[in-house]
């Protein structure tokens, strides 16, 4: 009852409903984007699937709507309540801009339905990770506007002195999606639903991949670092280990993410010096990469005992050690002669998801664990122990579906380039399907365990709600009567 009225007091200091509903929708998108990823896993053991509702069911229509939701609707909700959240509490002032909050999350909402009715219909720009049609990507722009005015109007209203770091990397984050958005979506239309890129040949590929890349670096990393330098400490009841390194880290890794893109056209009509340059940048990215992951490891320093009791810890832990691997793995990618062997392979799938399953959702979780409970007044979740149980259920469907594309991927590599003595290939394709298919079986295993974690999440969300407005009435009871 105490912690209630203490959050009832918070609840008029900042702003929570907002938070409150994205952090619910993340899990209720986490379930839905990642449940769609074990559907489109399975049609790849078994084909039939694609035929359910031909042609919506097919997987080239669902895959981009499993990136999609995961993405943006998972991720992005998840980086919408947690940014608003630091924001607020670092700054200790309110959310700025009015009308503006509330339009960010139901406009966001409304781009994560549109996407949900437009891609199934096969209405897409072709544009990996940016396939909305161009309605539908004004409409994105009208709110990440809308989300810039309230986070930087914030900041501009602090009541302390400095710009805590989490700050630094979210307001990154902003700004950089908003610039690549815009340049990489500009199109000319032909009718509502349908658009031609703007850019042409090379070119084309290139704003595709600065843009596609750089959607990894500030999508799916700088914001996911705001999240760990405020959740991290937070959780760990011990400062950062070094706010200098926190600062270095953030130039560092702003500077040099968006040289790294070409890496993703090695071998192609692009220009020789901009494939090398791209191999170059995310040989150098690891040092920064490293830095980060470092600093909030230490930060446990002297609170490591925690991890034994808090699986809401561990997840975050545990967050950035596959952070520190999927960064190993990334430059080492980006090798010409490493991609030589893992381009087009499930090489790269593994590698996306040991950054994807293992750093994005893992550290989400772990945020949105430590949020719940502030948001409605609790102590802690409505179950720890359903958290811990979440915990195991996503670390080894991680590990079951990263280890599974790593022996896909190779397996595939080696067979591809095998040449017989006369110069003809050893092997056929499907000899190579064949080959992948125990690896596949595997990794349906895997996200389904992933996702049975998930709905444990959303079951705990719920009774934490619930639970709350249990004691808001009980607490009203005595009053009417
Ligand atoms: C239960 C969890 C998940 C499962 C079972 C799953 C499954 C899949 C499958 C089967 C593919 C297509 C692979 C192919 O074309 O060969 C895929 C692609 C992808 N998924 Fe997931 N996924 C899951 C979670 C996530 C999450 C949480 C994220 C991001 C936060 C994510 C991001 C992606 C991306 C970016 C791709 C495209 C990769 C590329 O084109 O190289 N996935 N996923
Ligand atoms: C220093 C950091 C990193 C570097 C240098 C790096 C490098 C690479 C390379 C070389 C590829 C393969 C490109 C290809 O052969 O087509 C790749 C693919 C990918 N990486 Fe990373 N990576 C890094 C970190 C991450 C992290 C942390 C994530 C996720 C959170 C991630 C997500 C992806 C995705 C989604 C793709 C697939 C893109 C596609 O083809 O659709 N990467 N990365």
């Amino acid at each position: 009852m105490g912690s209630h009225s203490a959050a009832v007091g918070e609840q008029q200091t900042y702003d929570y409903k907002v938070v409150r509903q994205f952090a619910i929708m993340a899990v209720v998108w986490g379930v839905f984007g990642m449940g769609m990823g074990v559907f489109i896993a399975a049609q790849l053991v078994w084909p039939s699937l694609n035929d359910l509702v031909q042609p919506f069911t097919h997987f080239g229509r669902l895959r981009p709507l499993h990136t999609n939701a995961v993405i943006f609707a998972f991720g992005g909700c998840a980086l919408f309540a947690t940014s608003y959240y630091v924001v607020q509490r670092t700054c200790q002032t309110k959310l700025f801009g009015g009308f503006l909050v509330p339009f960010t999350f139901w406009g966001w909402q409304a781009v994560i339905v549109l996407a949900a009715i437009t891609l199934p219909q096969g209405m897409t720009s072709s544009k990996e990770y940016a396939e909305l049609e161009w309605p539908i990507d004004i409409l994105i722009t009208l709110v990440w506007v809308s989300y810039a005015v309230v986070f930087f109007g914030t900041i501009a209203k602090r009541k302390t002195s400095h710009i805590y770091v989490a700050n630094w990397f979210y307001g990154a984050f902003i700004v950089t999606v908003a610039m690549l958005h815009v340049v990489n979506s500009a199109a000319v239309p032909v009718t509502l639903t349908k658009s031609y890129s703007a850019y042409a040949g090379a070119m084309d590929a290139m704003v595709q991949w600065w843009y596609g890349h750089n959607a990894v670096g500030f999508f799916l990393t700088a914001g996911f670092l705001g999240m760990m330098y405020y959740f991290v400490p937070k959780q760990a009841g011990r400062p950062v280990y070094s706010y200098q390194l926190s600062i270095v880290h953030f130039w560092a890794l702003i500077s040099l993410y968006i040289w790294a893109g070409s890496h993703h056209l090695h071998y192609s009509a692009l220009p020789d010096w901009a494939q090398s340059l791209g191999m170059v940048m995310s040989l150098i990215l690891l040092a920064p990469s490293w830095g980060g992951m470092i600093n909030g490891i230490m930060t446990l320093s002297g609170a490591w005992h925690k991890l034994r009791t808090d699986p809401t810890l561990r997840f975050l832990v545990v967050s950035l050690s596959f952070y520190g691997m999927s960064t190993f793995e990334g430059p080492m990618m980006a090798i010409k002669t490493v991609n030589a062997l893992s381009h087009d392979t499930d090489w790269t799938i593994g590698h996306v998801h040991s950054g994807a399953l293992g750093w994005v959702a893992m550290i989400s979780i772990g945020s949105i664990y430590h949020l719940l409970p502030v948001l409605t007044g609790r102590k802690e979740m409505w179950s720890v122990k359903l958290i811990n149980i979440h915990f195991w259920l996503a670390t080894v469907g991680t590990v079951l579906y990263i280890a599974a594309m790593w022996v896909n991927g190779i397996t595939q590599g080696m067979m591809w380039r095998a040449f017989n003595e006369d110069g003809t290939l050893t092997y056929s394709f499907i000899q190579s399907v064949v080959a992948s298919e125990p690896g596949y079986v595997v990794r349906v295993i895997g996200g389904a365990f992933f996702v049975a974690g998930m709905l444990i999440m959303a079951y705990n969300t719920y009774r934490t709600v619930a639970s709350e407005r249990s004691e808001e009435e009980s607490a009203a009871a005595p009053q009417a009567a």
